[in-house]
């Protein structure tokens, strides 16, 4: 296997990331996520056992493998301390494998209640955030007034600078939006119980990603989110507030560029998008429908219901310019088992013109009409296949056609949700 690795998602998220991780964490030593929050979801399931992991990297639970939050990352202390917990219930040794950037950014009850002001104020043009604050704690990062991890270390000081930023914010809620202010000792009991429980776990990100990478250790940087929802290069403004393309792993861990060997973007052999903003190939009626409830396409974080189309190979084409994709991981083939017919977006229409990557005006997305190619369906079950021969001869039309289209070739194709519901097609031990 190559010696670093990219996992991301290529669509708008929920593309699968966390059980291709946790497949591939078998031969690495490091996983690091690099972007993000805990609006991320990532299921895995092992023997039939499902876990939704938020904050902590879908590596948790290998024997010998480290997992890492990256500087890039924002942290609601209370939130991974909860997930720790749930995971350490269960017998993983959380506190041995889990190590945090402690340049990382906080999220705070503030950002939560500015995040749901923010939507609420929007009306329809809202964002359809997750409403875990995970906007405005980038905001305050960029602004350079964020608490971070290792402003847990002095609580002294952590008041002083919590009560300069809660006089700000809290002038926006009350007078601006109207809404109560955010206490302060709440927050400082939430960082004490950080302090004792997170202290310990914080380390230097890039020094060990270096000295690991010196020693050969491999590497994964695990992705939140999507390509779509890139802060610079998604449907903005309906994205998320962190680069969740390949750019931001360096950005975001501390890792140099120059030592990035492979970039697998994960793809689902149809396309789903929760909350706002455009989406050219969405199917509204029955076979969204249809898509969505064998799919079970509900939020693995807000549980709210995904909007589901065919695939969309002209935003695909965007991802992986913007990724320098290597390989595709297919996920979700299964989901369209007994459809008679599957349609592939090629290309857009919009202004009287052809597009084959989309607009970078996302209101002009909004207008585009896709252009269908109609390929017929398998009308079998894939569930469960583990080789590319036991594919019914359709289904290998389909994703040989999706390579073909997008320039990428494929790595493997998932065909279930278990880990073990997989075809490999290229090695990566
Ligand atoms: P992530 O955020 O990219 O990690 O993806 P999510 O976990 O939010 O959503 C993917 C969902 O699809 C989860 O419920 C997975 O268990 C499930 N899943 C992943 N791969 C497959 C697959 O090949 N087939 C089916 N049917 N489900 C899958
Ligand atoms: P994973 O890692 C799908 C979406 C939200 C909203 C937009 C902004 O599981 O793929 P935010 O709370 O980040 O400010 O919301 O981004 N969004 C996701 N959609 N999967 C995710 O994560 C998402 N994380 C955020 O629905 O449209
Ligand atoms: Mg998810």
């Amino acid at each position: 296997m190559a010696k670093t690795m990219v996992i991301l998602g290529s669509q708008w998220g929920d593309e699968g990331k966390g059980k291709i991780v946790d497949l591939l964490t078998e031969h690495v030593q490091l996983v690091v996520r690099f972007q993000g929050g805990h609006n991320a979801g990532h299921t895995l399931v092992i023997d039939g056992m499902r876990m939704v992991l938020h904050l902590i990297p879908s590596g948790i639970l290998h024997a010998g493998v480290k997992c890492i939050l990256g500087q890039g990352v924002v942290i609601s202390p209370r939130a991974l301390i909860e997930e720790m917990d749930l995971l350490i219930a269960k017998g993983i040794p959380v506190m041995d494998r889990l190590r945090i950037s402690s340049a990382a950014t906080l999220v705070l009850p503030y950002h939560v209640a500015l995040d749901k002001m923010r939507e609420q104020a929007q009306g329809s043009k809202a964002v359809g955030t997750t409403g875990r604050g995970i906007g405005p704690a980038y905001e305050d990062k960029i602004a350079r007034r964020a608490l971070r991890m290792m402003d847990l270390l002095n609580l002294d000081k952590f008041a002083e600078k919590l009560d300069e930023i809660l006089d700000y914010h809290n002038f926006v809620l009350t007078q601006y939006y109207q809404a109560p202010a955010i206490a302060r000792e709440p927050i400082l009991q939430e960082a004490e119980m950080a302090r004792e429980r997170l202290a310990g776990l914080m380390i230097d990100v890039p020094a060990l990603l270096a000295k690991s990478y010196q020693n050969n250790e491999k590497i994964v940087f695990e992705g939140a989110q999507g390509a779509l929802l890139d802060i610079d290069h998604g449907t903005y403004p309906y994205v998320t507030s962190s680069n969740t393309t390949a750019g931001g792993v360096a950005t975001g861990s501390g890792f140099g560029p120059r030592f990035l060997d492979e970039i697998i973007g994960v793809t689902k052999a149809y396309c789903t998008r929760v909350g706002g903003g455009p989406f050219p190939t969405e199917l509204k009626e029955e076979i969204g429908q249809h898509i969505a409830k064998v799919g079970q396409e509900f939020g693995a974080t807000t549980g709210r219901p995904r909007r589901c189309g065919w695939f969309d190979a002209v935003a695909l084409r965007r991802s992986a310019q913007l990724n320098s994709l290597s390989w595709l991981a297919i996920t979700k083939l299964d989901v369209l088992d007994e459809l008679k017919e599957i349609k592939i977006c090629t290309q857009y229409q919009c202004q009287g013109k052809t597009w084959d990557v989309p607009p970078l005006d996302t209101e002009l997305l909004g207008q585009c009409e896709p252009v269908y190619e109609s390929w017929p369906g398998w009308e079998e079950s894939t569930r469960g296949i583990k080789t590319w021969e036991a594919l019914p001869l359709n289904a290998q039309k389909y994703l040989k056609r999706l390579a073909e289209i997008v320039e990428v070739p494929i790595a493997m194709v998932s065909t279930g949700a278990d880990r073990k519901e997989t075809i490999m097609l290229t090695k990566f031990e």
